[in-house]
């Protein structure tokens, strides 16, 4: 079966081909529309300005997604569009724009909500390993951090999330301050890296090794960690966030030259270590369950590279998608649909879009 997908939650606009064979899912057309060089003008999403956007592109694309796979219109067996969470105009755009395809070539729909659809990404592996329900997932993104224990493909319980800001959207701003353009998440991430290697000599070190280097204890960089203190798998980017802006501050005030890259590795650390703590914690209290990472900070090397030696510590599997995967896009929500369509749960032309989780 060809699964047509759509996003428009945010600030790219995708369609996307997926094929189901024997259960396994193939994908043969991905396009992203990315509206970033736009949105980069104001320093972030412009929710009007991505509506308007995602109407121009996106008939055009979903003509590119069918040729790229190949297929006509008429060759697809279910349409599956993310319905919420996001901008609430601009998820409205490719609901509506999928409701119509739907209803006028009597093709079944599917809604997909967006975080399921990252993680459904990490189905996408061809025939490579994909991992079954049960298991952990983390959600990284620029809106969600959050890991949730995922039952079966439509049955999930959240087991931890940031109280307030997340992983994603502190890395933009961050970013921001310290001269990289929006979204900072892949510059950020190269800074880091400089950092790391500054600090340690070594290129792609461990975390441990960089906490120990003469850099990873300097008092004058001291951030407080995002991991919230006792037993839950909470999170909170907000302190983090206000004490970088604060150590910048203090820097530009009192004349101080900001060791970027060290600054970045410092702030990376942070957030990169408070996410495999509680990782590390959720599989105390899960052992054994694999763990899928998603979501555009998924893209993060640092973190990959972290996930990797927790996984191969605690014996689990680790599936992460590769890097095009990792961002927004319709090939994810396709994989999803797929599993929401399995399950039953069709909708019809009353599907609307919601800018919540639920
Ligand atoms: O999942 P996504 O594409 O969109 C949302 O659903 O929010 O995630 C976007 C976020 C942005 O905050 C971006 O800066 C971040 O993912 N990001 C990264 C990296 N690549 C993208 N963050 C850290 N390291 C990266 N390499
Ligand atoms: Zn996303």
């Amino acid at each position: 079966m060809f699964i047509l997908g759509f996003e428009s939650s945010c600030d790219e606009t995708s369609a996307a081909v997926v094929e189901e064979v024997g259960g396994r899912l193939f994908v043969r057309s991905n396009i992203v529309a990315s509206q970033i060089p736009v949105h980069r003008l104001y320093g972030g999403v412009v929710p009007e300005i991505a509506s308007r956007a995602h109407v121009e592109v996106i008939s055009r694309i979903t003509g590119e997604a069918l040729s790229g796979a190949g297929i006509a219109l008429s060759d697809v067996g279910l349409i599956a569009v993310t319905d919420h969470p996001g901008l609430i105009g601009a998820l409205l755009v490719a609901v509506n724009f999928a409701k119509g395809l739907a209803s006028a070539n009597g093709i079944p729909l599917v809604g997909v909500d967006h975080i399921r659809g990252h993680i459904a990404a990490s189905y996408l592996a061809g025939e490579g390993p994909v991992p079954e329900p049960p298991f952990l997932a983390l959600a990284l993104s620029g809106g969600h951090t959050s890991i949730y224990r995922v039952h079966g493909y439509t049955e999930w319980e959240t087991v931890g999330s940031t109280r307030d800001d997340a992983i994603g959207e502190a890395f933009d701003k961050i970013g921001r301050l310290i001269g990289l353009e929006y979204p900072a998440g892949a510059a950020f991430d190269k800074l880091a890296a400089e950092g790391f290697r500054e600090a340690t000599g070594t290129d792609a070190p461990s975390l441990a090794r960089y906490e120990a280097s003469p850099a990873g204890r300097d008092p004058t960089m001291k951030l407080p960690s995002p991991a919230l203190p006792g037993d839950t798998l909470d999170f909170s980017f907000s302190g983090l966030k206000t004490a970088a802006i604060n150590l910048l501050h203090h820097l530009e005030q009192t004349g101080g030259e900001l060791p970027r890259a060290l600054f970045a590795a410092r702030y990376t650390a942070l957030s990169v270590g408070a996410v495999t703590k509680k990782i590390g914690m959720a599989l105390d209290r899960y052992p054994g369950l694999p763990v899928v990472a998603a979501g555009g900070v998924a893209a993060n090397s640092h973190l990959r590279r972290e996930l990797t030696a927790l996984a191969a510590r605690r014996g689990v599997g680790l599936f992460i998608p590769p890097l095009p995967l990792c961002g927004d896009n319709a090939a994810m929500i396709a994989a999803q649909g797929y599993h929401e369509y399995l399950a039953g749960n069709l909708r019809d032309s009353s599907l609307n879009a919601s800018a919540s989780d639920d």
